[in-house]
């Protein structure tokens, strides 16, 4: 089929949608949750729209979901106000609840998370374009997260069950909260990504203020009550609006001390900068990649053609973890960029709820335009789309393109262009590549791609130095979730695991006592009467 023909065919009526994916009547959300109180707002909205496009009797349009709404900085302060009267100074009832308190609180969350899975999946897709599929598998994932972070917990609290002697000194070591947390997801993983920091800022004792990104908003909603139910007034604050007018504000308050965000470096160095005391502020962020995948000459080429395909096209490619730039032998770059372009072909466009459906909509309006002006800028240097209509565009929709020679002149080069474009460099030595990822801005993971021992082991040897994961014949990835997940430069600051990012969200606080007759008849009944959670021995099954 034609492109123009495939392009024409791509959206659908309103009638063609199957029932059980229809959106149905917009949202139009009027709550948010501030110390404890699901609130109403009467005030300006914002019209979200849908990256699918209806075709009707007046045209091609994208499909309005609803509206959330735009509150202002007198809400944001509200919200940090109820997150920093409920963590106290770290003497309120969430900092220092007990262990067992905070898991039960916990669990009872899940459950009512669980309960809203079909509001939230069906949203997430309507909202952001992921295929039904990856939008079940996301919101599964951060399910299964939280239920192991859960155990992360125990495990933690299991370890600072006991106490420690050294030199005369009887120590009791624990970790503790940081204080009021500031979480901002992406659009792109709208609620995994959002709560692989929310959840364990939460559990460690921390209260939050969370704001979602611009788009990926209303799938929040279902999940306000769940909230509300199961944590104290002022431990989750969720508000929506402009960053702009909400969270900068927060920031030169002087009163979030770990800002968990993940987006642009750019966003993150504005929000860091308004801190008024650099020094008490933890910076916990997830941002840009330009993740290579660097095929060999010696490499299985249908393998690597098949995880290069995953790597730069899951979800149109809008993955932190996307490979975003492909350096091939140049031996091998002729049947590589054949044996690619053959697979792109094969991959299928359409709605996101359309069966084994791959390319998709995209959410961001301005995504179309700015791929497009990396195409030219190649073009313009010497390079050509290697696949038949690729970079045509269609309202919200960008045909995947593959664009080759790449160069160090143009764009597409160094820039993260987070979308379906995919540029490939033929390289002579490894040199090259290596020198590309000291000079990049960017170091979070590579993939390699070969089969001759020596050339791969020095190749790592010389590769963890520069990025944080290596993927040995395989694309990049974030899971699994007990992995560290972290990058160097502007790629990222800490690290997420299940079990690093409680780590992250808390600092390791210690009673000391000198070892005499005294100190040990008091601790012995503090311990024995259960006079404190710090000091408690108890062992969490
Ligand atoms: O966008 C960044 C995500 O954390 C990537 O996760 O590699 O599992 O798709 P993923």
């Amino acid at each position: 089929m034609s492109t123009s023909l495939r392009l024409e065919n791509l959206f659908p009526t309103e009638q063609n949608i199957p029932a059980v994916y229809q959106y149905g009547a917009p949202v139009h959300q009027t709550e948010y949750l501030i110390n404890g109180e699901i609130r109403h707002w009467d005030g300006p909205v914002q019209e979200i729209l849908s990256p699918v496009c209806i075709n009707s009797s007046s045209g091609i349009q994208q499909k309005s979901l609803g509206t959330t709404p735009l509150l202002t900085q007198k809400e944001a302060m509200e919200a940090l106000d109820a997150a920093y009267k409920a963590y106290g100074n770290g003497t309120g009832v969430w900092p220092m609840m007990s262990t067992e308190g905070r898991i039960l609180a916990m669990e009872k969350f899940v459950t009512l998370m669980k309960a809203e899975r079909d509001a939230v999946v069906k949203t997430l897709m309507w909202e952001i374009g992921k295929n039904i599929k990856d939008s079940e598998k996301e919101f599964d994932r951060t399910v299964e997260y939280i239920i192991d972070t859960i155990e992360a917990y125990k495990k933690i609290d299991r370890d600072s069950a006991h106490y420690d002697f050294e030199q005369g000194i009887i120590g009791k070591i624990r970790r503790c909260p940081l204080g009021v947390v500031l979480c901002m997801g992406p659009f792109n993983y709208p609620l995994n990504e959002t709560f692989t920091t929310l959840i364990p800022a939460l559990i460690m004792g921390n209260t939050v203020v969370f704001k979602p990104a611009k788009i990926g908003v209303l799938l929040h909603r279902p999940l306000l009550k769940a909230f509300q139910q199961a944590f104290p007034a002022g431990v989750v604050n969720i508000v929506f609006g402009r960053g702009r007018e909400t969270v900068g504000p927060l920031m030169s308050t002087g009163k979030i001390n770990v800002l968990a965000f993940i987006g642009t470096s750019k966003s993150a160095n504005i929000l860091k900068v308004q801190h008024p005391k650099p020094n008490r502020l933890r910076s916990v962020l997830a941002l840009e990649a330009k993740n290579p995948a660097i095929v060999l000459n010696h490499a299985d080429l249908d393998l690597a053609v098949k995880e290069c395909i995953l790597g730069t096209l899951s979800y149109n490619g809008q993955r932190c973890t996307a490979l975003k730039i492909l350096f091939i032998h140049k031996n091998v770059v002729d049947t590589f960029n054949k044996k690619y372009v053959e697979a792109l072909q094969q991959l299928k466009w359409g709605m996101p709820w359309e069966d084994g459906v791959q390319i998709t909509p995209l959410p961001e309006p301005e995504k179309p335009g700015f791929l497009n002006d990396l195409i030219e800028d190649a073009l313009s240097k010497g390079a050509h789309v290697l696949n038949d209509g690729g970079g045509s565009m269609h309202h919200t929709f960008y045909a995947p393109a593959a664009v080759y020679p790449v160069t160090k002149e143009m764009k597409l080069y160094h820039e993260e262009q987070f979308g379906p474009v995919v540029p490939i460099v033929a390289f002579n030595t490894t040199e090259e590549v290596i020198d590309y990822m000291v000079e990049s801005n960017y170091g979070q993971q590579v993939s390699i791609f070969g089969t001759d021992k020596e050339d791969m082991a020095k190749l790592i040897d010389k590769m963890v130095n520069q990025v944080c994961r290596v993927n040995i014949n395989s694309q990049c990835q974030r899971s699994p979730d007990v992995f560290p997940f972290n990058g160097r430069k502007d790629s990222g600051e800490g690290t997420l695991s299940v079990s690093d990012a409680l780590r992250t969200f808390s600092i390791r606080a210690m009673v000391a006592a000198k070892e005499n007759g005294v100190n040990k008849v008091m601790l012995t009944d503090i311990i024995k009467e259960r006079r404190s959670n710090f000091m408690s021995t108890d062992f969490i099954l």
